[in-house]
């Protein structure tokens, strides 16, 4: 019986502890770190940051000068990646036909099943050689 007792108090604490684990809130992301302006010499790298906190863990995608941008449609050699955290790298900026530029204005995306949000714009400028 005194362990009967002592059982029906353990799995007392586990009950509860199920039950008082905090309700899941919104979880809408919320960017934690915006992309800044940046000015790159043509050949350099450059990145624009972006963190998004979120429940569940929101997925980034970038836009740029406002359309989703499609790395599959650039050349390989120019396509920027988007990193673990979020960030856009560009290994090496180029300045080529509009679509192709690297100079733009760029937006990331958060996007989870509670919603979505966009960070602010950043543009990225490329210096003029020399
Ligand atoms: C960011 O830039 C895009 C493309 O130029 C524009 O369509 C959009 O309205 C801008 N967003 C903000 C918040 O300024």
């Amino acid at each position: 019986m005194r362990y009967f007792i002592k059982l029906c108090w353990v799995l007392g604490i586990i009950y509860n502890a199920e039950g008082s684990r905090p309700v899941s809130e919104s979880g809408l992301p919320r960017i934690i770190h915006h992309p800044s302006d940046v000015v790159v010499r043509v050949g350099s790298p450059a990145t624009l940051s972006c963190r998004a906190e979120g429940n569940p863990k929101p997925t980034i995608q970038w836009l740029r000068n406002g359309q989703p941008l499609d790395t599959e449609k650039m050349d390989a050699h120019s396509q920027p990646v988007v990193l673990p955290e979020g960030s856009l790298f560009f290994f090496s900026v180029v300045l080529g036909r509009k679509s192709q530029s690297h100079e733009a204005v760029y937006a990331c995306v958060a996007r989870n099943s509670a919603g979505v949000a966009t960070s602010r714009n950043a543009s990225l400028h490329i210096a003029e050689p020399g």
